[in-house]
């Protein structure tokens, strides 16, 4: 299967992806992720992405089509795989559609996660990252037992640079401007699956699930 999230910042994207790519057994494949990765060992790629994203804008498209062309070159991700945080604009979603043509396949479904703006803010202000193993944690949703301390692999937890409370209201805004018209770039094209974001995780997790059985 291969399977776009979309949402906006905060929806779960990263919690379900995790939980979903197992499920499924496809590689998870976060734009977020890559760019994080090398910001914190000091490439040019991260040097760039950084100014962006500290901004809460977008990293140019060309630089970001250029990295997801790369990872989907490698022979992982033949079978499938699952998008997490790309595409982000429609000409983003433009190159990925031409990209998986020349590889002669395409996209199976696009899965949307619905949640309100108060409940991104909510989720984004209270989200704490391991800096070793990468799992996220929430501070009142889903708290470690150790404050500051990851319960899977005893890690350092940090908060994101552009998870302050005005860097999420202007990613919101990025979200609403450039990745929100892919809802009807994808309904046109007859894939977009929406599900309710809100609620536990596990919840969430099992919407999602029961959506894509009719996708596979
Ligand atoms: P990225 O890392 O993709 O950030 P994002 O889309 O803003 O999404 P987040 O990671 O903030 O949220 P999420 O939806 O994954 O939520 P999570 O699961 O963590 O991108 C960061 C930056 O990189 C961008 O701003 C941009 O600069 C750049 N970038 C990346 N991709 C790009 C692209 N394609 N083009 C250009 N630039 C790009 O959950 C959030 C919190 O909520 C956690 O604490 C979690 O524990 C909690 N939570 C999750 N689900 C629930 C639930 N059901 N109930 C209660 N709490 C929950």
């Amino acid at each position: 299967m291969r399977l776009v999230l979309v949402g906006p910042p905060g929806a779960g994207k990263g919690t379900q992806a995790q939980l979903i790519a197992s499920h499924l057994l496809v590689p998870k494949i976060s734009t977020g992720d890559i760019f994080r990765k090398n910001v914190a060992e000091g490439t040019p790629l991260g040097r760039e992405a950084k100014r962006y994203m500290d901004a809460g804008d977008l990293v140019p498209d060309e630089v970001t089509i250029g990295m997801v062309r790369d990872r989907l070159a490698a022979e992982d991700v033949r079978d499938g795989f699952l998008l997490d945080g790309f595409p982000r604009t429609v000409p983003q979603a433009e190159a990925l559609d031409a990209l998986l043509a020349e590889m002669g396949t395409s996209l199976s479904v696009v899965l949307e996660l619905v949640v309100d703006d108060d409940e991104v803010v909510r989720r984004l202000s209270g989200r704490r990252t391991c800096s070793d193993c990468g799992h996220i944690w929430h501070v009142t949703y889903d708290p470690p037992t150790l404050d500051g301390v990851c319960d899977l692999c005893g890690g350092k937890l940090f908060q994101r640079e552009d998870d302050r409370e005005e860097t999420i209201r202007h990613r919101l805004e990025v979200y609403y401007d450039q990745t929100a018209p892919l809802i009807d770039y994808y309904a046109a094209r007859g894939i977009l699956e929406g599900i309710d974001a809100m609620g536990p995780v596990e919840e969430v997790t099992a919407r999602a699930v029961a959506a894509l059985r009719h996708w596979r």
